[in-house]
């Protein structure tokens, strides 16, 4: 965290807006919420990075107790990896001659682990690891129905068996996202279909167990599935990254209700044009309303004043006839999809009781590779 002495100290309410806020109280309950539901299912939790894009917040997870990150992109890991973390899940494939050459240079300072789905990763890994004389550990990702990556269910023990072979490749085990059910609203019918979707990567660990194949590892698991998933036998270890910070989509689409809103946009009321309209300064290069629009936290139960939408630079509330909103107003912003609104920011401010403790650089923003 940096002391940034010029904002240190500073009432929220005298920030410039708009601003990108991370409570610090609200992150670390719901850090602990996190390794509270690890521990009692005794499993592991490494929490996605993708949302959060800050060393500082890597250490904290690291420190409160998770094994490790897990990461979207290589050039995530070599960050987060120069940053102290070991233990680094990039949970993709990896392709091209440059990435596979710095996969290899990452495994001497680092402990990383990579997807496969297809026997020509296998091959391509082998031959980078075996020219720079390291080995790297190796996930098979497992179609669960998603139909992203991920291979089809009957050709995890070849490739197992492949990478088993392969001197340079250590085969550490499975992951499988069940991304595609995490907006079903009947919680009965959401809890049978993840099941019934993780079961078939349960299942493959099993077939390969029975092959006399170790397979370490069964991740898994967002923030909109893991109370489901993590009472699942046979996995090992949740990946989900939001849940530190929690946003509207969680609540709303994938009704997550233990965790509490720990990120928040601060905004200023900038026009009246009608009594039923206000004009706010953030708009879409500060919020992501692709996935669920913003809640404005401060009608968040009655809904008198509501986000109707976004523009470029510019955001549209709807405001209820009870309200009262004037020119200077501030409106505190509930990101609709935490994850897609950190990415648009350089920084968060961190706060704790209404002032700033210090500046969150976001060091993997833009980090594509
Ligand atoms: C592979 C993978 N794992 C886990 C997640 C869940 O991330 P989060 O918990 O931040 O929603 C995602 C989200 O896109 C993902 O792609």
């Amino acid at each position: 965290m940096h002391l940034d002495a010029k904002l240190v100290g500073t009432p929220v309410a005298e920030l410039d807006t708009p601003v990108l806020c991370l409570e610090l109280d609200v992150f670390q309950r719901n850090v602990a919420h996190m390794i509270h539901v690890c521990r009692q299912q005794k499993i592991s939790w490494r929490p996605h990075a993708k949302c959060h894009k800050s060393t500082w917040i890597g250490q904290q997870l690291v420190a409160a107790g998770a094994i490790g990150l897990t990461c979207a992109k290589l050039s995530e890991a070599e960050v987060f990896a120069a940053a102290g973390i070991s233990d680094l899940l990039i949970a993709n494939l990896i392709v091209g001659s440059q990435k596979l050459r710095r996969l290899a240079k990452l495994t001497e300072v680092a402990r990383p682990i990579v997807c496969v789905d297809h026997v020509r990763h296998i091959e391509l890994l082998e031959q980078a690891m075996a020219m720079a004389g390291r080995t790297v550990r190796i996930l098979i990702e497992v179609e669960i129905g998603m139909k992203r990556v991920g291979a089809e269910p009957q050709r995890v023990p070849e490739l197992a068996r492949r990478i088993a072979d392969s001197p340079h490749l250590e085969f550490a085990g499975l992951m499988a996202y069940e991304g595609h059910l995490l907006t079903i609203h009947d919680l009965a019918t959401k809890e049978t279909a993840i099941r019934r979707s993780i079961g078939i990567a349960v299942e493959c660990r099993d077939r390969l167990q029975e092959e006399g194949i170790v397979c370490g590892i069964l991740s898994c698991a967002g923030t909109g599935s893991f109370p489901i998933t993590s009472r699942i036998d046979g996995i090992t270890e949740l990946q989900a990254g939001g849940a530190i910070f929690m946003d509207a989509f969680y609540r709303q689409h994938c009704q997550i209700d233990a965790l509490e809103f720990a990120l928040t946009v601060l905004a200023t009321v900038v026009g009246r044009p009608a009594k039923d309209r206000a004009i706010m300064d953030a708009g879409r290069k500060t919020l992501n309303s692709e996935i669920c629009l913003p809640w404005i936290a401060e009608s968040s139960h009655d809904g008198t004043l509501r986000v109707l939408s976004l523009s470029a630079e510019h955001g549209t509330v709807h405001v209820g006839r009870n309200a009262e909103l004037q020119i200077g107003d501030r409106l505190t912003l509930i990101p609709g999809y935490a994850d897609l609104t950190v990415c648009l920011h350089n920084q968060i401010v961190a706060v704790r009781n209404g002032i700033v403790e210090g500046v969150l650089p976001l060091e993997t923003r833009g980090h594509l590779t």
